[in-house]
């Protein structure tokens, strides 16, 4: 099968990126990821690229051109798809539209519930009995993209921040995979 290239962009633990490493190594997954990018150059994520041998980005974005370098390099990889994975910045409107809105990212919530940071706080205060993961398109609004691919799980009682977190990375290892597959294989 032809692999479509992608661009995984982090900021941080870089879980959704090792385990998207993992599977794009399976010949029938659709995606093969050629570069990394991060704007924090402590990110942890960045042990797992270098693991794999895939070149990484790092960049400022306190300097203004800089997406202008990051769609440079995106030409240069041939990228098709980028996957925000934990990536901590807001990507400008000018940017989605020169990269034609092939943007897909994993928010710890179920979407439109929760959208934004300190998510797993927000739930339990809400004493929500459900909660989950949602992979989306990136638009312009936060968090407000076209919806791929969700899962749920129940709240125990007793559930802390450090639970919800735990068992909502469980499912995004799984739905991460998923929504990619389903965007290459049903042309989403
Ligand atoms: C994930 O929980 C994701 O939902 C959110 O940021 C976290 C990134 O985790 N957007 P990791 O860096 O992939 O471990």
């Amino acid at each position: 099968m032809v692999k479509k290239n992608a661009c995984v962009f982090i900021s941080g633990e870089g879980s959704n990126l090792k385990n998207l490493l993992k599977r794009s190594r399976d010949y029938n997954f659709p995606i093969s990821i050629k570069l990394v990018v991060s704007n924090n150059p402590e990110a942890k994520g960045l042990n797992f690229a270098k693991k794999y041998s895939i070149p990484c980005l790092i960049v400022n974005t306190s300097f203004r051109f800089f997406e202008t370098g990051v769609l440079n390099y995106l030409k240069k990889y041939r990228i098709n798809i980028i996957c925000l994975a934990g990536y901590m910045k807001v990507i400008s409107k000018k940017f989605l539209k020169s990269f034609n809105n092939q943007v897909i990212n994993i928010h710890p919530s179920l979407l439109p519930k929760f959208k934004g940071l300190n998510t797993f706080k927000r739930i339990l205060d809400k004493k929500e009995i459900k909660t989950g993961c949602t992979v989306h398109f990136v638009n312009e609004k936060l968090d407000g993209g076209r919806i791929i691919a969700q899962k749920s799980f129940y709240i125990t009682i007793n559930s802390n921040v450090s639970d919800l977190k735990k068992r909502t990375q469980v499912l995004e290892h799984i739905a991460y995979p998923e929504a990619i597959i389903k965007i290459f294989r049903a042309n989403y």
